[in-house]
């Protein structure tokens, strides 16, 4: 049995020698330590560096146009679209100046049609539907209601209203996008389908949290998604992005949003402990060789690097009988949400995971090592998936040290961060080993639950009126 001391396994009594070997080669494969830590922060500020400097390097480094800190005081209520992964939510927020709001929302799936072809009418149908059922439609086509669009894609923005997609990732694939002005594609399908809204800003999900934490935490310095996807995007000085020029803006700033795109980090592979199991994933999926660092640590993956290992012991014939079934044969079948709950299993016959096993992938009579395996596995890539999360927030933070001499607001939502167990526990822990206590003791890291569509509203007000 490999050794278990910092990440709690289980002790299996019954493995044979044959099994122990190959757990201790997946152990060693995903386990990370203080010093791949180390390397992995170090590998953070050279991409950081260069994305910061110049155009078109691995990690993008946008700047957001986002200029001004809200103060709280913010008031007024703006429409706002906030587009995931898997769900668009239309939401009417109303700031009301005082560091609270008030929102209706409406959440609608997108259906994978949307995602390969109709993305855009879809949004526009959707949006049509809020305003008719909330009564927000506005027959006077001179005045259309303004709105904030949270688009969780990566996009190259040359103004507050405009961003030219970079590729799409999460499963999407709607043709004649990449390259092209986001903006103007749905304000098109708006058009076609007499919507009369006008989007004055365009903003990524990251954002979207650090503004609505910074509505009601002025000092929120960094905005963070560990989700479907995983991004983050902080303040930076703009004499440090020495890649941008003033742009459209009329006023020269002195500091700005970056949407750093962190789920390209180090797509090189050159600190990332990537193993074949993420390599299979890697080859097979959509956007091969890109989103690296996303694909070893967000939910849309997470449950299909697992479902390879799983599947790697199957093979070796150490697990289930070396019985696999159709729906574990199946690729994604292994949703993260199954992840957590194995995870925090802590019944002494594993009854969770038994009932995964068997009712969720139909496989029947599992034995006690079955269950331990599998739950061993889950804790370990799981782990792994917590301890780089928190690499990259500590690289972030380590980036602009003089931050951390006061108290500053993180805000972070997302999947990952709000169901697996422990998540936010290790940012903290890890935080502590990094930037050491006292600094550390600087950090409030708060959920900015839903944050996209208030963030939205904060920052749709920064440059238009109110819609009402
Ligand atoms: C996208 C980012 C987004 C993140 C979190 C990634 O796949 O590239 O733009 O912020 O997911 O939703």
């Amino acid at each position: 049995m490999p050794d278990n001391s910092s990440i709690n396994l289980i002790n299996i009594p019954d493995a044979s020698p044959y099994l122990n070997t190959l757990l201790k080669q997946i152990y060693d494969e995903f386990y990370v330590s203080d010093e791949k830590v180390d390397e992995i922060i170090k590998g953070f500020h050279d991409e950081m560096r260069a994305g910061l400097d110049e155009h078109n390097v691995l990690l993008p480094m946008i700047p957001s146009y986002v200029t001004g800190r809200p103060t709280g005081k913010e008031s007024g209520s703006y429409l706002a679209l906030d587009l995931g992964g898997t769900n668009l939510r239309v939401c009417l927020v109303t700031l009301n100046g005082d560091s609270t709001f008030d929102m209706i929302q409406q959440k609608f799936t997108i259906s994978q049609e949307a995602k390969d072809f109709t993305l855009f009418d879809w949004i526009a149908q959707c949006v049509d539907i809020f305003l008719e059922e909330n009564k927000i439609s506005y027959d006077d086509f001179t005045k259309p209601t303004p709105c904030a669009f949270t688009f969780s894609f990566p996009i190259d923005q040359t103004g507050i209203a405009r961003g030219n997609l970079i590729m799409w990732n999460k499963g999407f694939s709607v043709p004649n996008a990449v390259g092209r002005d986001i903006v103007t594609l749905t304000q098109n399908a708006f058009t076609r389908k007499h919507v009369n809204v006008k989007i004055v800003a365009i903003i990524n999900d990251t954002i979207g949290s650090l503004m609505a934490s910074a509505y009601t935490n002025p000092n929120c310095y960094m905005g963070i998604i560990f989700g479907t996807g995983t991004n983050a995007c902080y303040w930076e000085k703009v004499s440090n992005i020495k890649k941008w020029s003033t742009g459209n803006l009329d006023r020269n700033p002195d500091e700005m949003i970056v949407n750093m795109e962190w789920g390209a980090f180090d797509n090189k592979l050159q600190v990332l402990p990537f193993t074949p199991h993420d390599n299979k994933l890697n080859r097979k999926s959509q956007n091969h060789g890109l989103q690296v660092f996303e694909k070893m640590i967000s939910g849309m993956y997470l449950g299909e690097v697992i479902r390879n290992a799983i599947l790697w012991l199957v093979d070796r014939r150490v697990l289930f009988g070396g019985r696999s079934s159709e729906i574990l044969n199946n690729a994604y079948s292994l949703d993260t949400a199954y992840v957590s709950v194995i995870v925090a299993d802590d019944s002494p016959n594993l009854d969770e995971v038994r009932m995964f096993i068997e009712s969720t992938l139909s496989i029947p009579g599992t034995t006690f090592t079955d269950r331990a395996v599998v739950k061993n596995v889950c804790k370990l890539i799981g782990g792994r998936a917590k301890r780089l999360s928190a690499a990259a927030m500590c690289a972030v933070l380590l980036w602009r040290p003089e931050v951390l001499d006061n108290p500053i607001t993180i805000g972070v939502d997302g999947s990952m961060y709000q169901f697996y167990p422990k998540f936010a526990e290790s940012l903290k822990v890890e935080a502590i080993r990094v930037l050491g206590k006292e600094k550390a003791d600087n950090l409030n890291i708060i959920l900015s639950k839903d944050g996209s569509g208030v963030g939205a509203a904060v920052v749709a007000m920064t440059v238009s009126k109110p819609a009402h």
